[in-house]
């Protein structure tokens, strides 16, 4: 159970104050659940009965700011017992900002106390979203016990007006968004000696058959017959044999066709290309692009996207050993566009090439959007906050860059430098995997571009998310495992379907 909180929205009747509200809530379920309060509007919320003194007076005293985020707890009167009372802020109550805030709470709730938060009454629909996933995501631990917590999960109340539909359908899609993005989490956080390419099938299979979807697992003797070389070179230095799984959501009356293809290394060690220690001690989180088109597909139905969408995930572990592709070798992808693999550590565009090759002569989408931790490069770039996106068309990269910065995963759109292509160019095959010579080094473009090659020319776009995959501790948000994309996706299939 990776989110370990029970979201439920509660009617509050219209035209009652809060304290009112609060008054009926806690006598009606007087199980000492932490009360939530926004700071901003809590002057005239009528607390000052419940406090003591005027709430303006009590947040002075306790230097609560209203910044995103910020909770100060304070103790108030409530059916005649002292009872916990948490002040959060929401900031400039921007999306962003009741993300932050509903993290920040989504991080304190236990098991043994609950809330009832009254914090986003009267927010519009986006916001208490946005709060509703925060909080839900600011929960998330990762824990390699299969069984849910003994004590079960923390019950958090969510006060949204009575009739009020949007508001409580904001809570019950974040519930669905945020399932999505913990499975994500949960996926790329495993390590990587029980994430074998078999594993991941088995759990996207699960996913598919929790939710719908149609899957189909190629295994190595198919994907040699169809001439998938880019995934199974890949996975040939590993004892665990690669795969390539393909999930499928066809709802009526689709007319678009959109193809995901997620990069599925189950653990890059580089391959003969060794990686030191220092880089290789994360990499049990290089399948996190598939994580995300897994996790993804696993929520259309329940979010009722209208579009029809095929997720690819090639998986494959990077090892070195006697059977490991060497550098120098030339590889032969499907549809029979060679490569000269000069580095085997640059194997994520290898098994994507096939991936992306098949999508377009096989399935031939409108659109082709793939994801990968591909490269150092672009997280040297931008950091772990922000993925850097690629895009064939400017109208593909509006729609997708507006829908991260709404999911609060933002991206930013990076150049595909035509000149760049001739780095690639190789005597022995179509391309090099890496360019021959050191001077040019835009890694992360040069990545992109070579993947461009085998989308046929179709509407694509390449998300390079190797910064924010993963989080490391000074990120107050999660550590480990993002599950950065799921929620950008979502969003972007979300406004593709017809309304
Ligand atoms: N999985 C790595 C990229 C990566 C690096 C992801 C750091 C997350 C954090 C990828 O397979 C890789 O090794 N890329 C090489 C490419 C190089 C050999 C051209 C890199 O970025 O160093
Ligand atoms: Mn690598
Ligand atoms: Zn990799």
């Amino acid at each position: 159970m990776p989110i370990d909180i029970r979201l439920t929205a509660v009617p509050a009747p219209a035209g009652v104050s809060l304290a009112a509200h609060l008054a009926a809530e806690t006598a009606a379920a007087d199980d000492g659940a932490d009360i939530v309060v926004a700071v901003q509007g809590a002057q005239t919320a009528g607390l000052d009965p419940y406090l003591g003194s005027p709430a303006a007076d009590v947040l002075a005293a306790c230097d609560a700011t209203g910044k995103a985020g910020e909770v100060t707890p304070v103790v108030m009167r409530a059916s005649d017992k002292p009872r916990r009372l948490l002040f959060v802020g929401l900031g400039d109550e921007s999306i962003a900002d009741m993300r932050k805030a509903g993290a920040a709470l989504g991080g304190r709730a236990t098991p043994e106390r609950g809330m009832l938060a009254a914090a986003v009454l009267g927010q519009p629909a986006g916001a208490v979203r946005a709060f509703a996933e925060g909080l839900l995501l600011g929960s998330y631990r990762f824990s390699l016990a299969s069984q849910a917590a003994a004590n079960g999960p923390s019950e958090v109340r969510l006060l949204v007006p009575e009739g009020d539909e949007q508001a409580a359908g904001a809570v019950a899609a974040a519930r669905k968004v945020a399932e999505a993005v913990g499975l994500a989490r949960d996926l790329a956080n495993m390590p990587s000696g029980r994430k074998t390419p078999a594993w991941l099938a088995a759990e996207a299979a699960r996913a598919a058959a929790a939710s719908g979807l149609t899957v189909r697992v190629r295994e190595p003797a198919e994907l040699a017959a169809e001439g998938f070389g880019g995934i199974l070179a890949v996975g040939a230095g590993s004892a665990q044999p690669p795969c390539l799984i393909e999930l499928g959501y066809h709802p009526p009356g689709a007319r678009t066709h959109v193809v995901l293809v997620g990069k599925g290394i189950t653990f890059d060690s580089g391959g003969l290309s060794l990686k030191p220690n220092e880089g290789m001690k994360a990499m049990k989180t290089d399948m996190a692009g598939g994580a995300a088109v897994i996790a993804a597909m696993s929520a259309l139905a329940g979010l009722g996207i209208a579009v029809r969408v095929t997720g690819l995930v090639a998986t494959a572990e990077n090892m070195p050993s006697g059977s490991a592709m060497r550098p120098g070798d030339v590889i032969t992808h499907f549809g029979g566009r060679t490569t000269e693999v000069l580095n085997t550590d640059a194997e994520g565009r290898l098994v994507l090439a096939d991936a992306l090759a098949y999508a377009d002569t096989v399935l031939e989408p409108d659109v082709l959007v793939d994801l990968a931790t591909l490269t150092g490069a672009a997280r040297v770039a931008l950091g772990g906050a922000m993925g850097a996106l690629y895009a064939s068309e400017d109208g593909l990269a509006g729609a997708l860059l507006a829908a991260a910065a709404q999911a609060g995963e933002p991206l930013w759109r990076m150049p595909l430098v035509d000149d760049y292509i001739d780095a690639l160019d190789s005597p022995v095959a179509d391309s090099a995997n890496i360019p021959h010579s050191g001077r040019l080094r835009a890694g992360s473009i040069e990545a992109a571009l070579f993947l461009r090659e085998f989308t046929g020319g179709r509407p694509w776009a390449h998300l390079d998310i190797a910064g924010a995959a993963r989080a490391s501790s000074s990120s107050g948000d999660v550590k480990g495992a993002t599950g950065f994309g799921t929620r950008c996706l979502l969003a972007w299939l979300g406004g593709l379907s017809p309304a």
